[in-house]
């Protein structure tokens, strides 16, 4: 049984780098996507403060996002390359950072509550896979600390997946 440890809350970078080391624990054993989807987005959702949602969508087509395993309220199932926080974070290549999502057009609301989001794309042998989808419902809940580690938290669990089917 996995038992999530107490973490620090004070340093953001101490917090990341803990949290990094028991979500590569947690996958060691599996390279499923699903499954470690599932668990990646338990972990988060359960260790990182004032989330409503926490979870992952996947490129399946070139145009498309479909959502997957996510913790939080039920959320839209496909959003299109180029559309919301989502698609548009896909279509640039790069993680978005939105300190206001009624100030970002465009932004798709699956969650009333939400008021700030980080999305991070998935990215295996130079294609994206889908995005790693973090909603607050604190404005400017996320800063680069932030962003910095859930890139890493992404790569992490790439890394422990198999991609080859
Ligand atoms: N807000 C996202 C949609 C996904 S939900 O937040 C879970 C977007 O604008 O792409």
């Amino acid at each position: 049984m996995f038992a999530a440890k107490t973490m620090n809350h004070t340093d953001k970078t101490e917090f990341y780098r803990e949290l990094c080391a028991q979500l590569s624990g947690l996958l060691a054993d599996e390279n499923d996507a699903i499954a470690n989807a599932a668990n990646t987005s338990a972990l988060i959702f359960q260790m990182v403060p004032d989330l409503n949602w926490a979870g992952f969508y996947f490129l399946y087509s070139e145009d498309e996002l479909v959502v997957g395993p996510f913790q939080g309220k039920p959320a839209c199932v496909r959003i299109a390359v180029g559309s919301g926080v989502c698609g548009t974070a896909v279509a640039q290549g790069t993680s978005i950072l939105v300190e206001d999502v009624h100030a970002f057009p465009g932004h798709i609301a699956c969650d009333a509550a939400s008021r700030s989001e980080l999305v991070v794309p998935l990215f295996h042998e130079g294609r994206i896979l889908g995005v790693l989808d973090l909603d607050s419902p604190l404005p400017g809940r996320f800063d680069s600390i932030d962003q910095f580690g859930m890139e890493k938290l992404a790569a992490i669990y790439v890394a422990a997946c198999n991609w080859d089917d």
